[in-house]
């Protein structure tokens, strides 16, 4: 299902209020959460929304879904820094609750088995919270990454190490590998959604309306789910055909 709106805010506050709602539906839920630009004005609207309406994170459970391998919880570009930044530091979350997957673990091929297991072990996620990459990667699941996959490490592709690399003083300094949780772990997921921002992610947003499930588009692999909502900005949803437009109208307001 597309919800489609005139602003990248609109399109974010939509989404904190998605979350909020299975907050509020279950405070002993398991989200999934994701990191990148696109998710900061969604982070800061859950906040405020939290500020005017408290809510017992008490019980919450949180799980992040990938992590640049080397980067310690100091660095400013570790997932763990950013999720601390943007949220944890100004929520009430039990620290022994939020789950990230740990780039700096000795043994990685322990911690990725031992991260979706923790992910079953506490009942799947309930709402798992999507980005997508420039090249249709899912977490840092790039192209060709086999959908049965598990919490696993994966070498970063050009395209993804070029993209995120406007976030390092230079290209070199971007990790070259990375630790995600597994496309069979975001598809077990009961509910996802997935937002896209700006005129960046429409060309990559127009090939996945059209491709089939196919594993050279990590995002496509979402088509095999029944509860999946691709939550977009105008400028994302430029270039899907006028059809998509016509259905999330009624949905929407204000649009086109
Ligand atoms: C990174 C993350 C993804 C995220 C993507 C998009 O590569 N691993 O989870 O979806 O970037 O980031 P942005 O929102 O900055 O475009």
């Amino acid at each position: 299902m597309y919800k489609i709106f005139n602003t990248t805010q609109e399109a974010s506050h939509y989404t904190a209020q998605r979350l909020l709602t299975r907050i509020q539906a279950n405070p002993h839920a398991n989200l999934g959460l994701a990191t990148g630009s696109t998710m900061e004005p969604v982070y800061h609207r859950l906040l405020e929304c939290l500020q005017r309406e408290p809510v017992d994170l008490s019980q919450l459970t949180t799980f992040n879904l990938d992590e640049y391998i080397g980067l310690d919880a100091e660095h400013a570009q570790s997932y763990r820094y950013y999720m601390h930044q943007h949220l944890f530091n100004k929520l009430s979350i039990p620290e022994d609750k939020i789950n990230l997957p740990d780039g700096m673990a000795m043994d990685v091929e322990g911690a990725c088995q031992a991260y979706s297991e923790a992910i079953r072990g506490a009942g799947g996620l309930d709402l798992q919270l999507l980005g997508i990459g420039s090249n249709g990667h899912i977490g840092f699941n790039e192209p060709h990454t086999c959908f049965s996959s598990r919490t696993h490490v994966i070498e970063l592709s050009e395209q993804t190490r070029l993209d995120n690399g406007r976030f390092f003083v230079n290209k070199k300094e971007v990790p070259t590998r990375a630790i995600t949780m597994g496309i069979q772990d975001i598809l077990e997921a009961k509910e996802i959604v997935l937002l896209a921002t700006g005129m960046k992610k429409a060309a990559i947003m127009a090939d996945l309306f059209h491709s089939t499930v196919d594993e050279a588009l990590p995002a496509s692999a979402l088509k095999q789910h029944s509860n999946v909502t691709i939550v977009l900005d105008c400028e994302a949803a430029s270039l899907l055909p006028q059809q998509v437009f016509n259905e999330a109208v009624g949905i929407m307001e204000g649009v086109r």
